[in-house]
């Protein structure tokens, strides 16, 4: 992994680095670049604003790892009330969430992120719209894995998010290729044991996962921003006979703008994955070390030049 990424992946984990950057004065510009803002409202005022430029989108309330009991409450209470607003304002046809479990309490008890999943999926097939549960670093796999395979039982359409830089997912794409599965390259820092580490092998291994998605009956959301990959999933999805809206192309917000507005305009689906809360760190500092060039722009602002 380039030295830089890892860098800031580590400064991403280092509370005394979280804590000043949290209270410096960060430019309100650099965080609401990737960031909808801190609450319900401004993230259904930018759901509707991609939904007028036919733009799907998945809503993120930011917020992981959780060790504390009221805190995963308050995450439910969040997506419940980001829910009703999104039917309210009737997004809920183009707008998912995106869940994490660690913000709901995986790290301490399994069961009570199952339950608190479960909530926010009821409340989502109330709303009628879905949710899609973020999948973490390698430690969470098996975990997340066992709650999706609960959470189907009632809510068969729950997406799952499988990291094309993890040896095993082939397998797991292998096994969960009928279903509703986002492929992403991966954004946590995996020891060489688990993951490709090697841009190349990633990319390859993302192919890989992308043929086998294809050739099965589900519906795969391809979470990328690479051109090259982009430009593979087209090619591959017309070898297998996939029509536009059998599958979707997946990008952040924020991240090229231009060209989820160009593939939406050629009748692909495009959905924005959508970040808003007060929780932003982790998040932008995971943007900041896939693309170290923006990072020169955050520290300048950080110091206020
Ligand atoms: P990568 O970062 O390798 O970049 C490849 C190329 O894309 C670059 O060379 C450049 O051409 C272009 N590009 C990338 N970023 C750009 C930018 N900022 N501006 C311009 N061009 C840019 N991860 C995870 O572990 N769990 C999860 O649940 C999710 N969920 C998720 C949802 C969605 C919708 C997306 C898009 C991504 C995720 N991710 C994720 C993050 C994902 O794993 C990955 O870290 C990022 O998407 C970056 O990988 P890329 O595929 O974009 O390629």
């Amino acid at each position: 992994m380039n030295p830089l990424r890892s860098l800031i992946l580590a400064a991403a984990g280092n509370d005394a680095v979280r804590r000043l950057v949290s209270t410096a004065p960060v430019s309100r510009d650099v965080v609401r670049r990737f960031v909808a803002g801190e609450n319900t409202e401004d993230a259904v005022a930018v759901a509707a604003a991609l939904a007028g430029d036919g733009l799907a989108v998945t809503l993120d309330y930011l917020g992981e790892h959780t060790t504390d009991r009221e805190l995963a409450d308050r995450t439910v209470l969040a997506y419940l009330e980001l829910l009703d607003r999104l039917h309210e304002a009737g997004l809920a046809a183009s707008a998912e969430v995106s869940v994490k479990l660690s913000a709901v309490g995986q790290a301490f008890d399994q069961g009570l992120a199952l339950a608190n999943a479960s909530r926010i999926c009821a409340a989502a097939e109330q709303c009628g719209t879905t949710v899609t549960l973020d999948m973490e670093d390698h430690t969470t796999t098996d975990s997340t894995l066992g709650v999706l395979a609960e959470l189907r039982r009632t809510w068969p359409s729950v997406g799952a998010v499988l990291q094309a830089y993890l040896r095993r997912t082939l397998g797991d794409c292998r096994d969960l290729a009928g279903t509703r599965v986002r492929l992403c390259k991966g954004a946590y820092a995996e020891p060489e044991s688990v993951a490709h580490t090697e841009a190349d092998e990633v990319d390859l291994n993302y192919v890989r996962c992308a043929n086998v998605l294809l050739a099965g009956d589900g519906y795969p959301m391809f979470a990328t921003h690479d051109p090259r990959l982009v430009a593979i999933i087209g090619e591959r999805a017309k070898w297998y006979d996939r029509k536009p809206g059998s599958y979707e192309y997946q990008m952040l917000y924020g991240v090229r703008p231009d060209e989820q507005r160009r593939l939406a305009e050629t009748g692909e689906t495009m959905r924005v994955y959508v970040p808003y809360g007060g929780q932003w760190y982790g998040y932008l500092m995971r943007r900041l070390a896939e693309r170290p060039a923006n990072t020169t722009f955050f520290l300048r602002s950080l110091v206020g030049t």
